[in-house]
Formats: structure tokens, sequence, C-alpha cells
């Protein structure tokens, strides 16, 4: 049973979005994914599976509403691969998805509003015993300025926690694929699908070093 969890502070950062392009990507590569949608208000990864069905467009991704992460983990048994998307300021059930997944995502934009709660979020994790080397931050909705980024894996780096590789911008191209009910992998437009390839490349490469 492998987990991948995908937790944050703020919404609307694309954690969502991140979550279901990396069970696209590890369907693709022919595992068995089960998405957990823990974000019950939103449903953004079902909602966006229903979008895809609707499209007819392969391959099918197996997102799944829990009310609840035992309900989500009871199930992982029978995957290769659970996906648990979380709701923003969910505490507990970020602290049951921190405590069960092999590896934590944690997605933040660039600005100091965003990098502070990412960091935050990671050094309480780390207060409730979660090991340091399972988290990774994400950069996401970013503005393409290469002096911010820089600026940003500094500050990650400093407060002492891995980033993963690559960034994706915000970009219409990303909006467009979501309406498709397609993951950012699977943009019809080059820059941005190589953007999110490499990200989520970089998510499968973190998983292979610490869980492989
Ligand atoms: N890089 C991006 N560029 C433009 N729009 C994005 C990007 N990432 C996500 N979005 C859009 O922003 C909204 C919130 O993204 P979502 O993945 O649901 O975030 P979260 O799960 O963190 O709340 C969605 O409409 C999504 O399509
Ligand atoms: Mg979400």
């Amino acid at each position: 049973m492998a987990t991948i969890g995908f937790i944050k502070q703020k919404g609307g950062v694309g954690c969502s979005t991140l979550a279901f392009a990396t069970a696209t990507e590890y369907t693709r590569a022919t595992w068995d994914v089960l998405v957990a949608d823990l974000d019950t208000k939103q449903t953004t990864c079902f909602k966006r599976q229903v979008r895809r069905a609707n499209r007819d467009f392969e391959p099918h991704i197996n997102v799944q509403v829990f009310p609840t992460v035992d309900q989500a983990i009871r199930q992982a048994d029978k995957y290769d691969l659970t996906i648990l998307d979380t709701a923003p300021h969910a505490t507990r059930a970020t602290a049951q998805v921190a405590e069960v997944a092999d590896l934590l995502i944690i997605p933040t934009g660039l600005a100091l509003d965003d990098l502070e709660p990412t960091v935050k979020l990671a050094h309480e994790l780390r207060k409730n015993g979660i090991s340091q080397d399972k988290i990774a931050v994400a950069f996401c909705r970013t503005s393409g300025s290469e002096r911010e980024y820089l600026e940003a894996k500094e500050y990650i780096e400093e407060a002492g926690y891995y980033h993963l590789d690559g960034q994706m911008h915000e970009k219409p191209a990303f909006r467009i694929a979501s309406d498709l009910g397609r993951s950012p992998t699977e943009s019809q437009y080059k820059g941005p699908r190589e953007q999110a390839i490499q990200l989520v490349q970089s998510i499968i490469d973190r998983f292979n070093q610490i869980a492989g």
C-alpha cells in the first residue's frame, strides 16, 4: 500500500490540480490508482473526473469521495497507489494524512503570504512526529519571475525542507485543461504541459527515493 498526500493551509493554490495530475501520470504508467477526494465541499478531483468521463477521455481516473481519512485508508490496500487530496484548514484530516502517507506534497505560491503558512504547516507536522524527509513543497500558480522563484526556493531550503523541481505558472491553459476534465500534463499547450510533466516527474522521483 503506497500513499501520497496532498495537504495545504490555504485553498486555491492548485493542490487538487497537482493531485489529479499525479494520479493521471501513475494511471498512464499502468498503476492501479485511487484518488481519495477528501474535500467533500469542493470535490474538485471528482468533478474533474466526471467532466473527463463525459468526454470519453482516456485513461479513466478512479476518483472517489470520502468524508473521512479512515474510510479512504480502508480502501487503500486494494490499490497500487492511493492519492489523498485534502481540504484546506482540515486540521484533523491533514494530521491523519500526514501520519499514513509515504510522501506529503505541500503546494505553495511564491509570495510570503503563501510561503509562511507552508513552512508553518511543515513545522507543525514535524512537531507531531512527522519525518522531515516525507515533506516536499511544490511551487504552483507561480508568476514566471525567475527571481521570485529562486527566492522562494531559498526560503524553503533555509526552513529545512525539500522542494520539488520545476513549477506550474499561473496560466489559462491549466484552467482550460481542468474545464475539459484533463490533467495539466495533458494540456494541449506545449509549454504548460511540459511544466506540469516536469513537476509530476519530480514527485515520482521523490517518491521512488523515499518509498521505493
Ligand atoms: N497553474 C495554474 N494556473 C491557472 N489556474 C490554475 C492553476 N492551478 C490551478 N488552477 C485553477 O485554480 C483553481 C483552484 O485550483 P485547485 O487545484 O482546485 O486548488 P486547491 O485544491 O488548492 O484549492 C481551479 O480553478 C484550477 O483550475
Ligand atoms: Mg482542492
